[in-house]
């Protein structure tokens, strides 16, 4: 039987994770967990009954959440009780709401109790801002992904404008530094690299590039387990 393995790969909004991490589970047929997505079904849940501001209700949300995530075609589809949320999570009000929703330490309790459920069974790559240092401690392979700030703004608002939508550069550039001070500087799972994490700046490198170095980590993670075995046995 192969060995279970988790990657955990931790970073900023834009430094290129949901990229990465979809290729590397693509490659290895591991599940792959958006836990971003996550936070942001509960936003949109919390936008959508008019009670975002205030936390007791937010919490009722997320311990009530009916929350599944299926990985189809590259596409995290989202569905929050029994709705389809795929795309809806993904709009400006979510975004600039949903670091003000991920502080509440109940919200991310019950997130982390789904996700560490959905590692049980299966090898997974796992993405985020607190999955090396809070989810997954354990994980065999951990990945620290950054970028500039303007670089990370600039692939976001690409990817506004690929999708026809009518906003300023300057709007997604002051939602990504927002949310970085707020998801960063948080009380509760802040975003930091774990001291056993492999740093990887992504403004430097190529996709591609990135791929080749996280499965050669992998790679080398199953070789030693498989040596760890054998030497177990003699
Ligand atoms: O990865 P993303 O941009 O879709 O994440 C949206 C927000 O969710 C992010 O700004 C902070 C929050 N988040 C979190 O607090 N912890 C995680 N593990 C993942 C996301």
């Amino acid at each position: 039987m192969s060995e279970k393995i988790t990657i955990a790969i931790d970073g900023p909004a834009g430094s290129g994770k949901s990229t990465v991490a979809k290729a590397v589970a693509e490659e290895l047929g591991y599940l792959y967990v958006d836990t971003g997505a996550m936070y942001r079904a509960i936003t949109y849940a919390a936008l959508k009954n008019n009670v975002v501001d205030d936390a007791a209700e937010v919490i009722k949300i997320a311990q009530n959440a009916d929350l599944s995530l299926k990985f189809e075609n590259g596409l995290t589809r989202v569905f929050l009780n029994g709705e389809e949320v795929t795309d809806k999570i993904r709009s400006m009000e979510v975004s600039s709401k949903v670091s003000e929703v991920s502080v509440i330490p109940e919200v991310r309790e019950q997130l982390v109790k789904i996700q560490r459920e959905m590692s049980s069974n299966n090898s997974l790559v796992a993405e985020g801002r607190d999955v090396t240092t809070v989810v997954f401690p354990k994980a065999e392979v951990k990945i620290f992904l950054t970028a500039t700030l303007n670089e990370r703004s600039e692939r976001r608002y690409k990817e506004f404008i690929e999708q026809n939508k009518n906003i300023s550069f300057e709007v997604v550039r002051n939602n990504i530094s927002k949310r970085d001070r707020i998801d960063s500087s948080r009380d509760t799972s802040p975003l930091t690299k774990a001291e056993d994490a492999i740093e990887i700046d992504s403004t430097s490198m190529s996709i591609e590039e990135e791929i080749k170095l996280i499965l050669s980590k992998v790679d080398e993670i199953r070789d030693k387990i498989k040596q760890e075995k054998i030497s177990h046995h003699n």
